[in-house]
């Protein structure tokens, strides 16, 4: 058996995912340029599985390079998470975006057909659905104008991959789409790291509770929701690091070549009710205030997993309050 290589396998999906893989008793080989991670997240996963992982510091936009891992290890299978995923970041500077996450998708893909690497899954996001006609959101949705260069990396990366395997069918691939990934590992040992002031709900609050930021701002109460705010599919990273597995496996069992899987809970839940949540379980009062919409935001999301449930068997467990509760225990060691 060779090794799974695990892609941007320090960051906050790679880190769960490579977590759960070394728990499954598998062979993993993390490749990460620490862009967006640091090398404390290795020892983190280490202290929770007892194992080592290899680790290898490499930019995988870089052919060559990423060349020489494979070289020197023999890789069955691919998990694909290195990329750059800041929204507002991506509209700043999207040559960027576009050179690091289509070249290292591009260089995977490449290296895969030369190493005989079999099995291939990708970190797609529900973004490719932008704001949908039709609730809750099955892959049959049809996928609309990207509309940030973080967004259009996904779709491009998608139907990088569906034309690459039509040449290549050999390789099996998977998309997963992600909806919103939150929680942390019930240890409190990896977790969610941003860089600077946080862009998404859930690292805001934590730290706003843990007193690093004043007061969130709820970005607009007068969407056409029940409570006013904005709706998403809020799943626990360590139910999206199992997904991963549990399609690893389902490569083996795939006659095409491609398919893709909506990866959320199925449920819909407000910016409040994550709010309420997140009070509930950590028995404080949140500072926030309710604010002007955020330009871009989708007014409501979330995703059918039938696809998922039937076809992976898989299922997210975690529900609301386990996800706030470990996301603020992880806090709360920072
Ligand atoms: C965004 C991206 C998605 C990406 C995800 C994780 C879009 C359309 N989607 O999702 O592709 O995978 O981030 O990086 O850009 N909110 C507040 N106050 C805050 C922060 C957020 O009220 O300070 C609200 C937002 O308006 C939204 C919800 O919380 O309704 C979730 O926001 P966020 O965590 O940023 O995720 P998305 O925008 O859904």
């Amino acid at each position: 058996m060779g090794k799974i290589l695990v892609t941007g396998g320090l960051g906050f999906i790679g880190s769960h995912t490579v977590v759960e893989l070394l728990e499954k008793g598998e062979e993993v080989l993390v490749a990460d340029n620490l862009s967006n991670s640091s090398m404390d997240v290795l020892e983190g996963i280490k202290k929770i599985t007892g194992k080592n992982s290899d680790f290898v510091n490499v930019d995988l936009a870089d052919f060559e390079k990423s060349r020489t891992i494979f070289e020197s290890n023999e890789i069955d299978s691919i998990i694909h998470f290195a990329a750059s995923k800041a929204v507002g970041e991506s509209v700043e500077k999207p040559l960027l975006y576009y050179r690091n996450n289509l070249n290292s998708m591009i260089n995977m893909l490449e290296l895969s057909r030369e190493f005989k690497v079999g099995k291939f899954v990708f970190s797609s996001s529900c973004t490719v659905y932008g704001e949908p006609d039709q609730l809750p959101v099955s892959e049959q949705t049809p996928v609309k104008k990207a509309e940030s260069p973080y967004g259009n990396t996904k779709q491009i990366g998608e139907e990088i991959i569906i034309d690459f395997v039509k040449s290549h069918p050999k390789l099996k691939a998977i998309s997963l789409r992600y909806f919103n990934p939150i929680g942390a590992h019930d240890t409190a040992l990896i977790g969610e790291l941003p860089l600077g002031v946080p862009a998404n709900l859930v690292p805001y609050i934590t730290q706003t509770a843990a007193g690093i930021r004043e007061s969130l701002s709820v970005f607009g109460g007068d969407y056409n929701t029940p409570d006013g705010t904005c709706i998403r599919d809020y799943i626990h990273v360590v139910d999206l690091a199992n997904a991963h597995i549990i399609a690893l496996d389902h490569c083996d069992r795939m006659e095409e070549s491609y398919d893709y899987f909506n990866v959320g809970t199925g449920s819909g839940t407000s910016v409040l009710e994550v709010i309420n949540s997140f009070e509930k379980v950590s028995d404080q009062k949140l500072n926030y205030e309710i604010k002007d919409r955020r330009p871009g935001d989708v007014e409501k999301t979330y995703a059918d997993t039938t696809k998922a449930n039937s076809i992976l068997g898989w299922k997210a467990e975690r529900d609301l309050d386990n996800m706030m509760a470990t996301a603020w225990k992880w806090q709360q060691t920072l």
